[in-house]
């Protein structure tokens, strides 16, 4: 082979290398942890949730500060309201269980976003107000 051809040649290589690595480097981040897309239901049966308690819920609901992070049908701070429903049945322990993160506050089960903890209110009006949102369940 001639020299100029040779030469051109290994040029090419490192032109080529040099373009890969920098193809490489400027390619974005992977992010470190991917928000949860899909909800997982939890199996079970569901008991009506009486008209009058999903009616006393909303109005306890509206009083409260939870709009300011939820809202009915879109993802916000918090989950919707709506993929609350769809995720846990509506039972005794599924209500007490949810009252009682409401007051502590707390964070994992959706993501990294933390709900912060209201021990103002009282469980029976929180166990009421979670009546409400999972009687949104379709
Ligand atoms: C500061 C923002 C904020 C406020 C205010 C707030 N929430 Fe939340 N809420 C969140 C976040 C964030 C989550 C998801 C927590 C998780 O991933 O475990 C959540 C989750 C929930 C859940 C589901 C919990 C679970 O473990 O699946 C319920 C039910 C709920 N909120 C009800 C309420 C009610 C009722 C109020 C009003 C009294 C309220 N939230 C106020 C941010 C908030």
């Amino acid at each position: 082979m001639p020299r100029k051809k040779v030469i051109l040649f290994l040029t090419g290589c490192i032109v080529w290398v040099a373009l890969y690595t920098l193809g490489c480097r400027t390619q974005p981040k992977q992010e470190a942890r991917t928000p949860v897309d899909y909800i997982k239901a939890i199996p079970g049966p569901s008991d009506p949730v009486p008209v009058a308690t999903a009616k006393k819920g909303e109005v306890l609901i509206g009083y409260s500060d939870c709009f300011s992070c939820h809202k009915e049908d879109q993802r916000s701070v918090g989950p919707a309201f709506k993929d609350i429903a769809k995720r846990y049945p509506v039972n005794q322990a599924y209500i007490e269980y949810l009252a009682k993160k409401v007051i502590q506050g707390g964070s994992g089960s959706w993501g990294n976003a933390v709900m912060t903890p209201h021990p103002q209110l009282a469980l029976d009006n929180v166990k009421v107000m979670v009546s409400y949102i999972l009687s949104m369940r379709e």
